[in-house]
């Protein structure tokens, strides 16, 4: 018989961007809803680079959290050529820093802080060995001369394997893996290494960014890849390997931003993740796994006990029903809609 209802601890979402202002009021109590804790990422503009940054940010988000009170926001500073190792420190001490962002300059939205030289960071990058405070790595080189379904792959070659072997007490996690040579890349390494999947890239390859019309909903970086390197992402998610957990890098733009001549990368899946993950381990046959990506991986990988509280997922012959955009005016985001019917309908018991 199939499965139709799972009770799971509850997830932590460990890629997440909440933005500031409007937008973060929209779209917090989105997460704030279904997941227990998240990695907040810092690509504000200014970035969120000091440990005061970051605490005033943290308010902000308890803020727009409303009701849902037991969400915990999990702080991240943005590495920057000019953080210090005593920055660090601090954030470490103060226990409000869970990690460091390296974004390669201009690889992404709002990444034109981020670093240009690694050279100019080993001294940080030594002292957050030396605390256990893990580095999140954008895994895409910048040269213009790649070609951009080839950046994740090149990067792995000329910057992480190095790095890593460099400092090998780093602890690393490729965000948002979008290719095989990603996944096969985190395998190979024993210790210290974990990579987090977003649900978007589970569920299209690059035909559905781009065939029949461009999908500037469907635009997000690392950009999708093609069907076997989806496959390989799929195989990774469901493995119930303790390397691989969920990181939605939910990312909302305002629609007009996305539907423009140059239009902003970013899915927003915050909303509707858990019922299309459900959707996706069920294709897979391995709803029994779904519980170590969502709700053990993540927590384990960052030193915390799994949510207490707990979530229940329910398969109905009623699909799930959102309304297709969030906000109104000039703060209005699309929800994410691969156009098929998802069956998964998500409460809380506890
Ligand atoms: O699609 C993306 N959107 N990828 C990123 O790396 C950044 C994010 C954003 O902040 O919009
Ligand atoms: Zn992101």
């Amino acid at each position: 018989m199939s499965i139709t209802e799972l009770v799971i601890r509850r997830p932590d979402d460990m890629h997440l961007h909440l933005r500031d202002g409007a937008m973060m009021r929209l779209v917090t109590p989105e997460s704030a809803r279904d997941f227990a804790r998240a990695i907040i990422m810092p690509n504000l503009v200014p970035p969120v680079a000091t440990v005061a940054m970051a605490s005033a940010y943290r308010s902000r988000i308890l803020a727009a959290a409303g009701d849902n009170t037991a969400f915990e926001p999990l702080m991240t500073l943005y590495l920057t050529e000019s953080m210090t190792a005593e920055e660090v420190r601090h954030g470490h001490e103060t226990g409000l820093i869970r990690a460091l962002k390296l974004y390669p300059a201009g690889a992404t939205t709002n990444s034109a802080s981020g670093v240009r030289d690694i050279e100019r960071v080993m001294g940080v990058l030594e002292t957050m060995a030396e605390l256990g405070m893990p580095l999140l790595v954008h895994g895409e080189v910048t040269d213009p001369a790649i070609d951009i379904f080839d950046r994740e792959a090149v990067f792995i070659d000329r910057v992480l394997d190095p790095l890593r072997r460099r400092l090998p007490g780093l602890g690393i996690v490729m965000e948002h893996v979008t290719t095989r040579n990603g996944t096969d890349y985190v395998r190979s390494v024993e210790t210290g290494l974990a990579a987090t999947l977003t649900v978007h890239h589970l569920i299209l390859n690059r035909n559905a960014l781009l065939v029949g019309g461009i999908r500037p909903h469907f635009y997000c970086l690392p950009v999708l890849k093609r069907e076997e390197h989806r496959l390989a992402l799929r195989d990774a998610a469901t493995s119930g390997d303790p390397r691989f957990f969920l990181g939605t890098d939910s990312a909302p733009h305002a629609v007009h931003a996305k539907e423009n001549n140059c239009g902003c990368a970013g899915v927003f899946t915050a909303t509707n993740a858990l019922s299309w993950l459900a959707h996706v381990f069920e294709e897979e046959n391995a709803l029994e796994r779904l519980e170590a990506f969502v709700s053990i991986n993540g927590a384990e990988f960052y030193g915390l006990p799994a949510s207490g509280h707990h979530t229940r997922l329910l398969r109905l012959d009623q699909p799930v029903s959102h309304p297709p955009e969030l906000g109104s005016g000039d703060v209005r985001v699309r929800l994410f809609d691969p156009g098929f019917p998802c069956h998964w309908h998500v409460g809380n018991p506890d």
